[in-house]
C-alpha cells in the first residue's frame, strides 16, 4: 500500500486490516477488501469490503458514544485509503478480548457440550446452536497469534492480567455495549448473536473503546427471520461465500487443508451486496 502509507511505520497486519504509526502517538487503522472464511485469507477481495465496514464501525462508535469514548480522531486519510481508513489515538490495549454472547455457537458452543459452562459461567442444560441464552454474558478471550484461535478464560483469569477494577469495568462495559447494539439491530430484523470489543487505555487511564466494533469481522450477525436453533445459523455475510466453497462447483475439499480457490465474479458480487445490505438495513443510511 503504497505510496503514502510506504512513508509510515508499519506497525501490523491482521487478516483484514493494517496500522501505521503516525505522529503524536496517533495511528492510521486501514481496513482492506480482504476476506476470511474457514481461517483462510482469500485470494480475491471484495470490492468496498474495507469502506462498508469502516463506515459501519464508525456509525457504531456513533451509537455508543454515551456509554463508552472511542478512539476515533478523525476520517481525515490519505486519498489512497479514502474511506477505509480512520485516525485514532494510541491506546495501551488490554490483553483481553472482551466478548459478549447473547447467544450460543461458536466457541462458546464448544465449550458447553464439553463442560457445560462457557468461560466458567454455568449455563442451563439442553441448550444447543444458535440458542438464545437466559442472558447475555461476558466470555473473554485471550487473543492469539496469527493463524491460531483465541482461547476463552475465566473471568477470574481476566482479573488476574488486569486487575479487579479494570476487569470489572470491561465486563460493565462490554454488556453494555452489547445489550444496546443487540436492541438496534433486533428493531432492523438482524439478531446480534455475539460480538468482540477490544478496550484501550489512555495515559490518564480513561478506558476507550478501540479497534473496529460491530462489523460482520468483529460480530455474528443472524437474520432473525430464519433464526433456528439446533443447526448453524445462516450467517449474514459470509454465508454466501462459505456455501460456494462448500459446494462441488469450487472443487475444493475443506479436509484437504489446502487454500480456497479464488471466488468466482458472481459470488464476489453477490457478497459485495451482502455487505451493503447489512450496512444499509443497520444505519438505515444508503451505502
Ligand atoms: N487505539 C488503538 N491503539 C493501539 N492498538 C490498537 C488500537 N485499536 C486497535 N488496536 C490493535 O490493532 C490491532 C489490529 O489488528 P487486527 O487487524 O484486528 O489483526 P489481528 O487482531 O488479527 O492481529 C490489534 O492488535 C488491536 O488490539
Ligand atoms: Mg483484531
Amino acid at each position: 500500500m503504497d505510496s503514502v502509507t510506504g512513508g509510515l511505520q508499519h506497525l501490523h497486519s491482521g487478516k483484514v486490516r493494517d496500522l501505521y504509526a503516525l505522529p503524536d502517538s496517533r495511528l492510521l487503522m486501514v481496513a482492506s477488501d480482504r476476506i476470511s472464511a474457514f481461517d483462510f485469507v482469500l485470494d480475491t477481495e471484495i470490492p468496498d469490503k474495507g469502506e462498508v465496514l469502516t463506515r459501519m464501525s464508525l456509525w457504531w462508535f456513533d451509537q455508543l458514544a454515551d456509554l463508552v469514548p472511542h478512539h476515533v480522531l478523525s476520517t481525515d486519510v490519505p486519498e489512497e485509503v479514502r474511506g477505509r481508513a480512520v485516525v485514532c489515538e494510541r491506546l495501551e490495549m488490554f490483553p483481553v478480548e472482551c466478548v459478549a454472547r447473547g447467544y450460543l455457537t461458536g466457541s462458546g458452543l464448544l465449550d458447553y457440550d464439553r463442560t457445560g459452562e462457557v468461560c466458567g459461567i454455568a449455563l442451563p442444560g439442553g441448550l444447543v446452536d444458535g440458542s438464545r441464552l437466559p442472558e447475555p454474558i461476558f466470555t473473554p478471550a485471550t487473543k492469539a497469534d496469527l493463524g491460531e484461535h483465541d482461547e476463552n478464560v475465566s473471568y477470574a483469569a481476566v482479573v488476574d492480567t488486569v486487575g479487579d477494577a479494570s476487569a470489572a469495568e470491561l465486563r460493565r462495559l462490554t454488556l453494555a455495549v452489547y445489550a444496546r447494539a443487540e436492541a438496534v439491530a433486533r428493531e432492523r430484523g438482524i439478531i446480534l448473536a455475539d460480538t468482540k470489543l477490544e478496550f484501550g487505555r489512555r495515559e490518564d487511564r480513561t478506558i476507550v473503546l478501540g479497534d473496529e466494533v460491530l462489523t460482520p469481522d468483529s460480530s455474528r450477525f443472524w437474520p432473525a427471520d430464519q433464526w433456528e436453533p439446533g443447526r448453524p445459523q445462516p450467517s449474514y455475510d459470509k454465508q454466501i461465500v462459505r456455501n460456494w466453497l462448500l459446494s462441488p462447483e469450487s472443487g475444493w475439499d475443506r479436509a484437504s487443508g489446502e487454500p480456497p480457490p479464488p471466488l468466482p465474479p458472481e459470488v464476489v458480487e453477490r457478497t459485495r451486496r451482502r455487505y451493503v445490505e447489512a450496512y444499509e438495513l443497520l444505519t438505515g443510511e444508503t451505502f
